[in-house]
């Protein structure tokens, strides 16, 4: 995720907008920054890796001259954080500034297309493509704006796109392709960011861009046409309501909501990891006699519930490991055909950075899952793949949980397809439902947003939950308790539903809230077992099961109905939302707050 701000203005100077812009969306990721300016028909461009204030005061951007500009922050996806990798991005001849907010899936393809026909590039990033194509299309003497309308056609992946020539000096064009950007207008300017809080300050007159929109803004306006066919758009300025603290959230509460909200949104970047990467971790992968997925936490949670998807889809024995506990439980084991997968979102956690220093002495292979570019973790793994799920602020763990879910059931069922330990019809039906994941969680999110809060109304005094689940739902079990004991504070207990009877059944007494997981599949049987055995003792149950489980639903207290059609092995991911929701509201409920849970840090960089 990165962040978008440009203007043109109809007198002064843009570029302390521009950082003033940026600064507001530093939420959207802050490793570099980069201006593009004209004035007098000269493009200038500074740019460097690092934070905003520090990058623009080295550079003295807030001096670039020009009334029309562009501006970026990044949050890295292809190629580290660095000068070169910064935006805006240009043409060879340094005449196209390109910056751009999302993935271009096909760069590799068109890349080695232009290089081909001459062009040379400076960068790692998948954005450079852009104005080189622009460059290239231009050749056939078309004007700025068409040539750009012709190199969106051959783009695959998302964008949202803010592109400024000396070709064309009084413009600013636009694109969205399912990355954010809006238009704002004032008397004094017109505007173009990633999201309303960047030009509030501005102007609250705003229209937002839509999938496959193409749209050309000057000092009097904007006008927007169809990126297929060329075909104008007619859309209305509306006006925004939002205080600029609203509108950084996007208008939700804190951070944490909007975080589980943008989950559809961050799954589907999820599934846009690179083959070519995928490709290499499932052939280091396949080499190994046994997989070690090691993490804390919440990441901990995602490795618990990988455990499953690779030894049961992929037939590989993996074990899952608390990365603080690896060293004195497995280090003496580890060897040179083991396999290490640690997952941190951070790339930074501590005990999971020690735990791979381990696994490298005992010459294992060591690879990572991570959000985050540049990270350690990126730096000591053989191979890694991002996550793409966008920066997370609120301190609990949420859309990062899901997303790494997403990631490692990808590598699981490419590992079982190269294995072909399970027939190619049901790996290509479990792909088929895995890319209806984010549609699952959406629906999810429809059916539970707002119904969820009457549960927590009915369960606000409890003092004692206790999440049950099989199988792969025991991490569901573990991460929804995790949600709710650490931003609630409210003692809870998570088990494998089969253990509890070996010793936690025995707090249960009358009126205690048990929440099930219980999606159909292999364990479903079971699970209706031990809801009798809890319900025999008293308790209540609340139970997260198919919509129309009516076995279920008879004999629970409470249910969170679930979209039909989820695969068990593929569960957590949707069935853990509505309980991150639970655990969001019941901490609004008790006045505390969600983004900022107490001793909690983001990412836990000491032993
Ligand atoms: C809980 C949470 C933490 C982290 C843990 C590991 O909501 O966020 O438990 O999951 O500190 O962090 P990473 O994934 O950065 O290694």
């Amino acid at each position: 995720m990165c962040g978008i701000f440009g203007a043109i203005l109809r007198e002064g100077r843009v570029a302390p907008l521009i950082h003033d812009g940026l600064k507001r969306l530093e939420y959207r990721g802050y490793d570099s920054v980069g201006f593009a300016t004209l004035h007098s028909g000269s493009l200038q461009v500074r740019k460097d890796a690092g934070g905003i204030d520090e990058v623009v005061s080295s550079l003295r951007m807030d001096e670039m001259p020009g009334a029309i500009g562009i501006g970026h922050t990044r949050w890295a996806t292809h190629g580290a954080p660095e000068m070169v990798n910064a935006h805006p991005h240009t043409d060879c001849e340094g005449k196209i500034a390109v910056i751009h907010n999302g993935v271009i899936e096909n760069f590799m393809e068109l890349k080695e297309e232009l290089i081909n026909k001459g062009h040379s590039f400076k960068s790692r990033t998948d954005t450079e493509i852009i104005a080189h194509l622009v460059e290239e299309e231009m050749k056939g003497d078309i004007e700025l704006g068409e040539a750009i309308l012709k190199s969106l056609k051959r783009l695959e992946g998302s964008y949202a796109l803010a592109i400024l020539s000396p070709s064309d000096p009084e413009k600013i064009f636009c694109a969205r392709h399912e990355s954010p950007l809006v238009l704002g207008v004032s008397d004094d300017g017109v505007f173009c960011a990633s999201d309303v809080s960047a030009m509030l300050p501005y102007t609250n007159r705003v229209v937002y861009l839509r999938n496959g929109e193409f749209a050309v803004i000057d000092v009097e306006g904007y006008k927007i046409t169809k990126i297929q066919d060329g075909s104008p758009v007619e859309r209305e300025l509306q006006e925004v309501t939002w205080s600029l603290e609203m509108a950084e959230k996007q208008g939700y509460p804190h951070f944490m909501l909007k975080e589980i909200y943008e989950q559809p949104k961050s799954l589907r970047g999820s599934l846009r990891l690179q083959q070519a990467y995928l490709d290499l971790l499932t052939t280091l992968l396949d080499r190994g006699r046994e997989l070690f997925l090691v993490a804390a936490g919440t990441s901990y949670h995602s490795c618990v519930a990988a455990s499953y998807m690779f030894s049961k889809l992929a037939k590989l024995t993996t074990f899952p490991a608390i990365s603080s506990e690896f060293v004195e439980q497995y280090g003496s084991s580890v060897g040179t055909d083991s396999i290490i997968l640690a997952v941190s979102q951070s790339g930074e956690t501590y005990d999971t950075l020690k735990a791979i220093d381990h696994a490298r002495m005992r010459a294992a292979t060591v690879l990572g899952v991570t959000n985050t570019v540049g990270s350690t973790l990126t730096r000591v793994s053989r191979a890694y793949l991002i996550q793409q799920s966008g920066p997370e602020i609120g301190v609990a763990a949420t859309k990062t949980f899901t997303s790494q879910l997403i990631v490692l059931a990808q590598l699981a069922l490419k590992l079982a397809r190269t294995r072909g330990k399970i027939s190619q019809d049901e790996v290509d039906d479990f792909e088929e439902r895995l890319m209806r994941v984010p549609s699952y969680v959406e629906e999810t999110l429809e059916r539970h947003g707002k119904g969820i809060q009457a549960l927590v109304d009915k369960y606000a005094g409890e003092k004692l939950f206790v999440f049950l689940g099989r199988g792969i739902s025991s991490a569901t079990a573990l991460e929804a308790r995790l949600k709710l004991l650490e931003l609630t504070y409210v003692p809870s207990l998570a088990y494998p539903a089969g253990e509890s009877k070996h010793g936690p059944i025995s707090i249960i007494e009358e009126g205690v809230p048990v929440i099930f997981l219980c999606p159909r599949g292999e364990t479903r049987k079971d699970i209706i077992g031990s809801i009798m055995e809890m319900k025999a003792r008293g308790a209540r149950i609340i139970s997260v099961c198919e919509e129309g489980d009516r076995e279920i639903t008879m004999i629970s207290d409470d249910i969170i109905e679930m979209p039909k059609g989820i695969p068990e092995v593929l569960s957590p991911i949707p069935y853990v939302v509505p309980l991150q929701l639970f655990a969001y509201y019941l901490a609004v409920q008790k006045g505390l707050d969600p983004d900022k849970p107490r001793n909690l840090a983001k990412s836990v960089t000491v032993p």
